[in-house]
Order: C-alpha cells, then structure tokens, then sequence
C-alpha cells in the first residue's frame, strides 16, 4: 500500500501532524485518532507524550515524493499556527536593542552570515511556550548589525526528518546561493529514540526555503545520536563540515566529513584526542579563519568549571585547530569565550571588511524559569561582539557599529548613596581597585554586585529576581591595579567588558522595574567619575512581523 493510501486510511492529510519513520516502520502522529475508522485499518494505535501514533509497517516502500508532498503540507499547518505567537507580549524585561522572541523560547544564533549585501542572523525558536521542544528557525536580517527586521519563520519542523526539530547550525553563502545546514531531530515509538541527520535547505528567489533532505543520514560508528549542530567551510580544493558528537563512552569530539560539491559527504574520522576527556557532548561547533589561523569555537558538556561557585555543565570554548595536508583537524591552546551567566551555542561570521563578530544565545539549555515566562517568552540574543587575537590572547570587543545607539556623553559621580538613571539601558565606562564594589540595577531591596577583592573580579546576583541557576561567577585578575570595566545594560541583561575585552561576562539580571540606580563602595569613600552613554533602541522592528 502507497504512503498516500496510508495517509486516507488515517484520517487524511489534515489529521497528520508528523510523519516520521525508521527501518521498520512509519509512524503517522494524528490529530483525532477516532478518524482512522474501524478497526480494519492497517494501523496499531498507541499514546505517546500525549500524541496519537498511528504506526504500521508499510508494504510498499515509501516514496521520497510523497513524504515530501506531506511535509510541505505540515509545513504550511505550522506556519499559520506559528504565525499566531509574532506580536511581542508586553514586558518590562524585554530588551531595546537585544534580539529576543515575541512569545515562546528562543536559543541557540543560527545560520549567521553576510549573505548579497544583507547579514542574516537565525535563531532556534519554539513559539507556543517557555520550553525546549520542536524547534523552527526564524530569520532576522540587517543592514548594520544593530537595526534588524523580522524577514520570516525560515524553516518549521514539518518533515519527516526534522518532526521533532529543525536543530541548530550554520549557512553558508556559495555563488550567490545561501545554504543552511542543520541537524533534523526526531523522536520515534514510545521511547523517543533520538535520530539525528544532518540536512541541508536552500533560499529560493522568493524568500522561501527549500528542503533538501537528510545528506548525512547515519551515525558513524562508535558515536550517540547526539550528533549534532554542523558548520561547513570551504579549505583547499574541498569542503570540510564539522558535527558536534557524543562517543559511545560518553566522550565529546569533532566529527569531520569532505565534500566535492557540498551533496556527498565522507567520513574522515573524530577528532578532539588531543584535549582528552573534555565532557561528554560537544555542541555547537563553529570553526572559522582570522588572520591566517583557524579556530575552533564549541560547547562542551560537563567539563570541571575549577570553581566550586560555577555548577552549570554547559560550557564555551575557543581553541586553536591546525588542519594538516589531508584536511583533518588538530586542537590546542584553549581560552574561555565568556565568563558570564547566561552564554552558550555562540556562533560567528565575517563582515564585507575582514571582521570575524560572534553571537551567543544569553541563556543556557537547563534554565527555563525566569520571570519574563510570567509574560508568555524567555531568552535572547547577546550583543555582537568582535574577536581578536592579540599576542595569543583573545580580545573581544563590541562591534563598533553598537555606537550609534548612544546618546550624549555624560559624566557621573557615582558614590555609595547611588545615582538613579532611571533606565536601564546604557553603556557606562568605570574602573574599579581592589576593594571596590559597584552595584548596578539597583532599587532599595536588590541589586547586582561587582566586587574586585582578593585578585578576582567577583560578580553575584544572589540580591536580584534570579529563579535558578549559580548566584556567582568569578575570576582572576591576578597583577592587575584596575578592573576597567565597559559595560552594555539593557533591561535585563549586562555585558561586561573586563580591561578592554580580556575577559568577558553576559548575564541576565533581572530586578524590578525601578531598579534603575547605580552605585559604588570606593575604598576611599569618594564619588568616583564614570562615563555613561543612555543607549537608544534602534528604529526598525527586529522582535517580530512588522
Ligand atoms: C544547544 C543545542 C544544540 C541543538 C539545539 C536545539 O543549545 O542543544 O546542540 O542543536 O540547542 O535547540
């Protein structure tokens, strides 16, 4: 029996909302299971997490062709579901000038690229709750990194290999066509037994995206279904793409696969030996060159922080990668991305002018409780930022373009009784001594705390709305007279730039609304001079559908 007869028999097309499939069987999930008829239908009928699956193992093989037809059906269902969650709830920790969702959950920065004359900035979406479940990418676009419009829901998880997920990845833009490249994720029978296949799907003339399908479809040996996240480069005569993977033992490394003409895939192997046993799944890989040397950005799972304040096991990390004759992969001299809260699954692109810029998700994959879930979303973008490699050192600064939010210069003196800014979106410069604290998104009850004592810069936000996670991040500043701090607030976030970008901290912080005073504790008791600039929102419509 065809596919189509398959679908008549379980209710027609508008009763299916998945359709996934293994080597055994297909798995039809519908709305009603009251209209598969009687009970000559070829189906068995289970409940799983709450969905009707209608399962069977089909006598035909099933068709490309018409898996592909009721996918596009799918595809336009969750759309106009989809379309339901664009208007932004109102909130008063919504950011200005941050990318954040208009309901539902955002994470990982997806498909980041200079694509014919426009950035292109993805994120991973779930619209209809605070929760990590099917996830779309939905597209923003930009001229100037900072004004970015809504431009679509790029890709919704309707096919039959990416029913539980469109998962992250990267895009790439090749004779003048832009690719994107993602991980499809599907949960099969009562289980939920992972699969994951790496896809590809290509920007056609209209804005629309085309599914290309599964082009990796199978796990090598010897590693998980957690298989995930590819980013492909071009090196040589080749393409190289890279998979976040999870081995069998629990290890994370790099798998590597080359392409001719970016269709066909080879498996060359995991790599990664080199840092050992570095956690137990690597997410997120981002490789890219600047000036001439490769790096690796990446998120290894459950790595030891090496500090009793820092519990969270989802981690970032820059390393350099040399890649040999043959194309392959080797990893040294680890760094730290960020030090913050809220910082994960970062990803990077090159502008028009030579500049490699990355942007993070400020969140992290266990935490869903925060208070803006009170107002329907949670979660957004970091700011974008530009990486360098000064003397060995990563150096990391705001992108220059975020300058023409500021408003005038002005100069504070900031003492321990506090100045009230009534705002909390600014940029404000200060330096601190040891034995300094500056408290900032302050009201008489909570604050957020920056204390430099004992050599480490310590940053606490136990005194804030804070639902889950560490209360404190903290670091070495060993040799240092000063913390020269550049910092970016907006609503309820802070980035902190630490001695003109050695060190980098992204968090969350909520407080209440009128929590909108500065302070600081200096060692000498005087008012200490900071520059601040109010930072304006920018004027295009980047949360939603204009
Ligand atoms: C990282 C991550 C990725 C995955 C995506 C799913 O936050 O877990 O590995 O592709 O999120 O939303």
């Amino acid at each position: 029996m065809y596919l189509s007869n398959l679908c008549e028999l379980a209710g027609g097309q508008e009763n299916l909302t998945r359709v996934t499939l293994d080597d055994e069987k297909l798995y039809l999930t519908v709305k009603d299971p009251a209209l598969l008829g009687d009970s000559e239908h070829p189906f068995s009928l289970a409940s799983y997490n709450g969905e009707w699956v209608a399962e069977t193992s089909p006598l035909q093989p099933v068709l490309r062709d018409e898996l592909d037809a009721i996918g596009s059906q799918i595809d336009a269902d969750l759309r106009s579901k989809a379309e339901e969650f664009l208007c932004p709830t109102k909130c008063d920790y919504r950011p200005l000038w941050h990318i954040a969702p208009p309901q539902g959950l955002l994470n990982d920065p997806n498909g980041f690229i200079w694509h014919n004359g426009e950035y292109h900035l993805f994120y991973q979406w779930y619209p209809y709750g605070c929760e990590h479940k099917d996830k779309y990418w939905v597209l923003l676009k930009s001229q100037d990194m900072v004004n970015w419009t809504w431009s679509s829901i790029a890709l919704t998880p309707s096919h039959w290999f990416d029913s539980h997920g469109v998962f992250s990845g990267h895009a790439l833009s090749h004779d003048n066509e832009l690719y994107t490249f993602y991980t499809g994720n599907t949960r099969i029978g009562p289980d939920r037994l992972r699969q994951a296949t790496q896809c590809c799907a290509k920007l056609q003339a209209d804005g629309s995206f085309k599914k290309l399908g599964p082009l990796i479809d199978s796990l090598p040996a010897g590693v998980t279904p957690h298989f995930r996240d590819p980013k492909v480069i071009r090196w040589q005569d080749r393409w190289i793409m890279f998979i976040g993977a999870q081995r069998d033992d629990l290890i994370g490394r790099l798998a590597v696969y080359h392409s001719q003409d970016l269709t066909n895939w080879e498996y060359k192997g995991l790599f990664g030996d080199e840092l050992g046993e570095f956690g137990y799944m690597w997410e997120c890989p981002d490789v890219f060159e600047l000036d001439g040397q490769y790096y690796l950005i990446f998120g290894p799972q459950g790595i030891s922080s090496g500090n009793e304040h820092h519990t969270a096991p989802h981690h970032n990390r820059i390393c350099k990668v040399e890649i040999d004759a043959d194309g392959l992969p080797h990893l040294s001299d680890l760094q730290v991305l960020d030090y913050g809260f809220d910082f994960y699954a970062p990803q990077s692109l090159q502008t028009p002018d030579g500049r490699r810029v990355l942007c993070a998700w400020m969140g992290l994959p266990d935490e869903v409780n925060h208070p803006s879930v009170n107002n329907g979303w949670i979660h957004q973008l970091s700011g974008l930022r530009e990486l360098k490699f000064i003397d060995g050192q990563l150096i990391q600064a705001p992108i220059k373009e975020i300058a023409q939010l500021r408003g005038e210069k002005q100069l504070l003196e900031i003492d321990n009784q506090g100045v009230d800014l009534n705002s909390k979106s600014f940029e404000l410069h200060i330096n601190l001594v040891e034995g300094e604290k500056l408290s900032l998104f302050k009201n008489a009850d909570m604050s957020f705390d920056i204390e430099y004592k004992n050599g480490k810069l310590v940053f606490n936000r136990k005194n804030t709305q804070v639902m889950e996670g560490d209360l404190i991040r903290e670091f070495s500043l060993k040799n240092r007279e000063l913390a020269e701090l550049q910092i970016f607030a907006d609503q309820s976030s802070l980035e902190i730039f630490v001695n003109k970008g050695e060190a980098v901290v992204t968090s969350r912080v909520f407080t209440p609304k009128d929590a909108t005073q500065i302070s600081c504790l200096t060692i000498n008791n005087e008012a200490k001079i900071a520059q601040l600039y109010r930072l304006n929102t920018p004027s295009s419509v980047y949360l939603s559908k204009p």
